[in-house]
């Protein structure tokens, strides 16, 4: 059966089955194609994209306006505080007014609970451009990106170093649906989330693979991807010192890669602190794929948008 996406949010990586991200990852490969060809895909002309923005953004804000753009569709930019969601009117009717404008909202949020909102009471698709919880969008160019220097996807190994936050949370449900293994390596006391561990768990299981969190370095072994992210997230900034004392030793630099398959690609899903979670010589080395996950943002996006909305 044809899969279909459309009138869907995504709020969570976990709501989307495999059979949909691969639909999704599949259609990104065929928009970057057409754009390198030069080839015009107004797929969304004449629509509009409401970008609510809690938090600041380089990647996210620009990739996704520039791919309206491509789509022959427009985005309208709402800096924090434009709208002040959360503070100015309830949520719910932001939701309402929005979806008699326009036809796509993404939100960055600080709480998850305020995309999971708009979601319920928009009748619009709603993307989650990242909450404390998740960044669902940035784990779909992950998975291309990963797609095109390894090949596949499915039996892989990826090890994710550093805090457990918003990032490992969606790169367990999206390692779990396409069958890659994932091990989430973070100091004691900074974990994954415990549910959300237990829920890619167990949806990793039915597609072969472990999805699993440890605290010892050891985790890396073998793995054919390393993953990293900030210390302190966005919102934590406060907490950056102490967590600069406590993460130490877990960085992605060529001591730890050593440790890992030969031919391992490094990500991040930026922005980096160099000389924090990964040194600068190493993210500048032929194997680090960052600059490639950024451009796929763009991508996997615009095919996000497309089925959800075209
Ligand atoms: N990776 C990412 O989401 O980057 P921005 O915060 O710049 O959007
Ligand atoms: N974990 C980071 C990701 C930034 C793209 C944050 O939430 O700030």
């Amino acid at each position: 059966m044809a899969v279909s996406l459309k009138g869907r949010s995504l709020v969570s990586l976990k709501d989307f089955s495999r059979e949909e991200i691969l639909e999704i990852l599949r259609t990104a490969d065929t928009l970057k194609l057409e754009r390198f060809r030069g080839q015009p895909h107004p797929l969304l002309a004449g629509k509009t994209l409401a970008m609510i923005f809690q938090k600041p953004s380089l990647r996210t804000r620009v990739s996704f306006e520039s791919g309206m753009t491509q789509l022959g569709g427009h985005a309208i930019y709402l800096a924090p505080t434009d709208i002040s969601i959360g503070k100015r009117e309830p949520t719910e009717d932001i939701a309402k007014v929005l979806s008699r404008y326009c036809d796509i909202i993404m939100a960055r949020t600080f709480g998850h609970d305020i995309v999971v909102d708009l979601a319920t009471h928009a009748t619009v698709p709603v993307i989650n451009g990242l909450s404390d919880e998740e960044h669902p969008c940035q784990v779909l160019a992950d998975l291309q990106t990963i797609g095109e220097k390894k090949g596949r996807l499915e039996g892989l190994k990826l090890a994710y170093v550093g805090d457990g936050n918003n990032m490992t949370h969606s790169l367990m449900f999206g390692c779990a649906q396409v069958g890659m293994h994932m091990t989430a390596v973070t100091p004691p006391n900074y974990e994954p989330d415990a549910k959300i561990c237990a829920e890619a768990a167990a949806m990793g299981k039915e597609h072969n693979c472990t999805i699993e969190a440890v605290t010892d370095l050891s985790g890396v072994a073998n793995a054919d991807v390393v993953y990293t992210d900030a210390w302190a997230s966005m919102g934590q900034e406060d907490e950056a010192a102490e967590r600069r004392e406590r993460f130490a030793g877990y960085q992605v630099n060529a001591k730890l890669m050593a440790a890992t398959n030969p031919g391992a690609i490094i990500m991040h899903c930026l922005p980096a602190h160099y000389g924090e979670e990964i040194d600068f010589e190493t993210s500048r080395t032929p194997n680090c794929v960052i600059f490639d996950q950024a451009e796929n943002r763009l991508h996997a996006q615009k095919a996000l948008m497309v089925l959800l909305a075209g």
